[in-house]
């Protein structure tokens, strides 16, 4: 598949370098976006690593994703200002309506729901990154309305 053969370039690229595992699995993500599931025996069988352990390490490192994000993500600050300002209620929030947990994306493939631990922004809290812009006070229904402008 294409997917195997962008593993494929990158194990060329990266192979050789020292702890070469972490430099492949990021040129494959910026590459395809994800890691999918057929590119890790490829890997495993480059690097001479059982899959289990290059799987764990898919799983393991927040960066790493197994499908591909959705047109927009969607971060949620859960670090302590923001949670003191309701961030934990938000958090809550967010899932229901999008009816998915942090790293999914919605079956339309509109939204990637993550949390992210600080934007700098913590006086506004809780702060919320839409794609690449960021609001600060949000609630529950400024979240819906943040919602709404994407779809
Ligand atoms: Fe949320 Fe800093 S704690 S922006």
């Amino acid at each position: 598949t294409a997917a195997e053969e962008c593993a494929r370039a990158a194990l060329a690229e990266h192979g050789s370098e020292r702890g070469p595992l972490l430099p492949v699995l990021h040129a494959v993500q910026e590459k395809l976006g994800c890691i999918p599931r057929d590119v890790i025996p490829v890997i495993a069988d480059g690097l001479n690593l059982s899959i289990a352990e290059v799987h764990g390490v898919v799983t393991f490192y927040k960066d790493f994703r197994s499908t591909p994000p959705g047109r927009t993500t969607v971060r949620i600050c859960r670090a302590e200002a923001c949670q003191a300002r309701g961030a934990n209620a938000l958090v809550e929030h967010a899932k229901r309506q999008l009816g998915v947990e942090f790293g999914e994306t919605t079956p339309d493939g509109a939204v990637t729901l993550d949390e992210v631990f600080c934007l700098g922004n913590c006086a506004l809290g809780p702060a919320v990154q839409v794609g690449e812009r960021l609001h600060g006070r949000v609630s529950p229904p400024r979240f819906d309305a943040l919602l709404g402008e994407l779809r």
